[in-house]
């Protein structure tokens, strides 16, 4: 019997401020390193959590998209929304807030409640910081 995986998505948007700061970097490094991101600035970030796993035959579903959703709501996008994330946001502390940084943080906040749902498996967090630029991450890997 052929099983059928499917990677399902749900998206969040939040809006927050930050700013891109090195602590192993001088004022002048700094800023010749993230020109205007240096300044405290603000974004409309858009967050996508891709969970893959079987079609449940007698739900004919992954996991409920709207379980995701809430999931989502509760453990993201109502730590970060509004939030300077640079200093309002605990799990963020002393994290450069780049896209990156933040599609790693998210992982780590949201992949435990993912982990109740197995088979599903957490499969990509990606963090749109603006329109045209994101980041993606699949987790860590061995070693
Ligand atoms: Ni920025």
């Amino acid at each position: 019997m052929s099983q059928h995986i499917v990677e399902i998505v749900h998206r969040e948007e939040f809006s927050s401020a930050h700013r891109l700061v090195s602590a192993s970097l001088t004022d002048e490094e700094n800023r010749a390193l993230y020109g205007p991101c240096y300044s405290l600035h603000g974004h409309n970030y858009a967050v996508e959590v891709t969970v893959r796993g079987p079609v449940r035959a007698e739900t004919g579903m992954v996991m409920d998209l709207n379980r995701l959703m809430a999931l989502m709501q509760e453990h993201i996008v109502s730590e970060v929304d509004h939030k300077y994330l640079n200093d309002d946001v605990p799990y963020l502390e002393g994290v450069i807030t780049t896209a990156e940084n933040l599609a790693i943080a998210f992982w780590r906040r949201l992949h435990p409640h993912i982990a109740a749902f197995e088979p599903c498996l957490l499969h990509r967090i990606r963090v749109y910081e603006s329109r045209l630029n994101f980041a993606d991450y699949h987790g860590p890997t061995a070693g």
